[in-house]
């Protein structure tokens, strides 16, 4: 596949169909003027592009791929899938979606179209079809982008035998399948594939059944790729050098899997809107928005796109302070992406999203503070052009896996409304965040084989082969951190049995025998072991978990102080092989983990790229040129802060002054330095 772009991509989504032809060519100069290089063109335009079945109007996406040819600029052409015409919904009834309460939803909003019918599939591949071959010897055409957004579920009857046959394929017969869901439980075997029916919320239908809503869900994930592929693999026949992809959404978001996008796209690519200066501290959002590009980039390791978002501020919310844009925007670059693209180009008159932010406002003007942030941005990235393509590397990996988050969400013993699976994802990660590290984030099935270290909290659900992958990972000399909640279920949800953490415990040399869930104003404390071998001394805080804990050949590094296990083991250590596997039995305070960590990076020999940490709030990230590593230095602190040594990097963009105790980077501010590693 060839490279996209020669540098960064700016742009964004732009929908000339809602909008009279005289104002083109005003969208034209005003994208120059902004540095833009790549819109995004025909998302929702479906009904302007076909009027009736079979009657196609491409000639006003003619003039718009040519008006952006002609300025210099290169589209992202998207299938218009996601919002399918009322006509559609009016001759075939089935292509609608059918919510959970198994009621036909009418023509609505967007993404209303059913994941199996098969009139729906025929009618996209046909538009993709139509699509592909007009554009694709057209200059302008330089990334497909199928759909948009897959979400959410149809529980029709297509969708339904589509489920049965998907469990068909999976199970081979209905006694595998009442074996693996335990249906002995509250009489729900099965007799009949006809009985099995999709998952309810309560108290409509079945909820109670987690082995169901786990498999229901990696259905409408497959049925979700499925509808891409219907469509990607009509344009691939006709374009294939034309790289292509979809645009997802956050890792939490929803229910779709979004890792099993990743072999079958060319480029990883999401839609980022997180709200800096708002109602959380800016750093903790910076630790979750960097976690969720380091997910998109670890997913197919390779760069990814930011496909949206948003330049000025939500509907509603707090507008986005002086500076945050750009700071925003070059966090994405930080994490990997090659690009920084918005929703929205131009503001829509109507609807919903008219007081979305945009690039261009209702008042039409390039004299905004909004505009005049992106067009500063759209320069700037001009600037880095160089840095299009180059890796991020690390030694590190810390683990998200859906499958784990839906079963730990699932999971109706531990107290998730304290502390989710995701939040204790991101506070582990933020340890190494903090040190100035990179970090991949994978799902716990990923090739191990990169990296020294791996992180993996709450490994709630064991999916097939990783308890082997993570014990081979470990006797090859990586170092293996887990905690409570880890090893206590199936890929079906059942419970392992012989002591948790399963099929992890021999490996750890650890059984847990309880799980403590404190009461929200309790708190315990743990105490490091005299002379322990990470060398660390102290106590640490513990709410909401605790494990009431056997060491069983590991050694113990830290005890607890209070409750009616205290002096039992809290944190464990295990050498196997040539590898390391730590145990962390309880929710600990972040303060105590970044030490912690400090202290294993010493120990796995991973030596940090900073001598010292940063200061709180700057974040440091790296990536890799051809004759040296870009290090961007990102300050979500609200105030100054000096990053002490990089003395022989030089300036390449930013804020940052080099004073004589470092680089000097100003509250809001980014910069982006240059390390020459080759001596010569
Ligand atoms: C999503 C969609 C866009 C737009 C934005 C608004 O990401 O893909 O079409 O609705 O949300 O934030
Ligand atoms: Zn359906």
């Amino acid at each position: 596949m060839r490279p996209i772009y020669a540098g960064i991509l700016h742009g964004g989504d732009y929908n000339p169909e809602q909008w009279p032809e005289a104002v083109w060519a005003d969208d034209m100069r005003l994208m120059k003027a902004a540095g833009c290089n790549a819109m995004t063109v025909g998302v929702f335009a479906w009904s302007r592009l076909e009027p009736a079945e079979g009657v196609y109007t491409f000639d006003w996406l003619d003039r718009i791929m040519d008006l952006l040819h002609a300025n210099g600029l290169r589209a992202v052409l998207a299938t218009p899938s996601a919002a399918h015409p009322p006509w559609l919904s009016r001759k075939y009834p089935e292509v609608l979606r059918t919510a959970s309460t198994r009621i036909r939803q009418e023509h609505r909003v967007r993404v209303n179209y059913c994941l199996t019918s098969p009139v729906y599939r025929r009618a996209c591949a046909a538009m993709a079809k139509q699509l592909a071959l007009r554009y694709q010897n057209h200059p302008a055409l330089m990334l497909w982008h199928v759909g948009n957004e897959y979400h959410d579920d149809c529980h029709c009857e297509l969708c339904q035998q589509a489920f049965r046959e998907w469990l068909q394929r999976k199970y081979n017969s209905l006694e595998k399948l009442n074996e693996a869901w335990d249906t002995a439980i509250w009489s729900h075997r099965y007799e009949d594939w006809a009985e099995v029916r999709s998952p309810q919320p309560w108290p409509a239908g079945e909820w109670s059944m987690l082995a169901l809503g786990m498999d229901w869900r990696r259905f409408v994930t497959d049925q979700s790729v499925a509808c891409f592929r219907n469509e990607a693999d009509v344009i691939r026949k006709i374009t294939p050098d034309i790289p292509l992809t979809t645009n997802m959404h956050q890792t939490t978001w929803g229910f779709m899997d979004w890792a099993r996008f990743a072999p079958h796209v060319d480029v990883m690519c999401w839609d980022n809107y997180p709200e800096y200066h708002a109602d959380a501290g800016d750093v903790a959002r910076a630790i979750e928005v960097g976690f969720a590009h380091d997910f998109y980039r670890s997913a197919k390791r390779q760069p990814f796109l930011m496909m949206e978002s948003n330049p000025g501020s939500a509907q509603g919310k707090r507008q986005k302070r002086p500076g945050i844009h750009r700071l925003q925007s070059l966090q994405a670059i930080a994490h990997g992406s090659d690009s920084v693209q918005y929703f929205q180009w131009r503001n829509c008159r109507s609807a919903t999203e008219k007081y979305h932010g945009a690039v261009v406002n209702h008042d039409g003007r390039s004299d905004t503070r909004v505009f005049c942030e992106v067009a500063a941005l759209g320069r700037e990235l001009a600037a880095l052009g160089e840095v299009r393509g180059t890796p991020v590397t690390t030694d590190i990996a810390v683990v998200y896996d859906k499958q784990v988050h839906w079963a730990a969400e699932y999971s109706t013993t531990a107290r998730w409304d304290r502390r989710s699976y995701i939040q204790t994802a991101h506070a582990h990660y933020g340890s190494f965040w903090k040190q100035g590290l990179n970090v991949d984030v994978i799902e716990s099935t990923a090739d191990l084989s990169p990296y020294k270290i791996l992180v993996a909290p709450v490994l709630y659900l064991l999916r097939p082969g990783v308890a082997e992958s993570i014990r081979r990972f470990v006797e090859q000399g990586g170092t293996f951190i887990t905690s409570y909640w880890s090893g206590y279920v199936d890929e079906n949800d059942r419970a392992f049995q012989g002591g948790f953490p399963g099929p992890l415990r021999e490996l750890l040399g650890v059984r847990s025998e309880e799980l403590d869930c404190l009461d929200p104003e309790e708190e315990n404390r743990i105490q490091m072991t005299p002379g322990n071998g990470l060398g660390l001394s102290g106590e640490g805080v513990v709410h909401h978990f605790s494990d009431v804990l056997h060491a069983e050949g590991a050694e113990v590094l830290a005890t607890f102080v209070g409750q009616y296990y205290a002096g039992r083991p809290a944190i464990t250590r295990r050498r196997v092989g040539k590898g390391t596997a730590y145990y962390v039995g309880a929710l600990m305070d972040d303060a105590f983990l970044d030490r912690f960590y400090a202290a294993v990076l010493k120990d796995a020999g991973v030596t940090p790229f900073l001598s010292e940490p940063p200061p709180p709030g700057l974040c440091v990230r790296t990536r890799e040129g051809q004759s040296g590593c870009f290090v961007f230095l990102l300050n979500f602190a609200p105030e100054t802060r000096v990053l002490t040594g990089l003395a022989k990097a030089t300036l390449v963009s930013g804020t940052a002054e080099k004073a004589a105790a470092g680089w000097s980077v100003p509250a809001n501010g980014a910069a982006v330095l240059r390390l020459n590693m080759n001596p010569a």
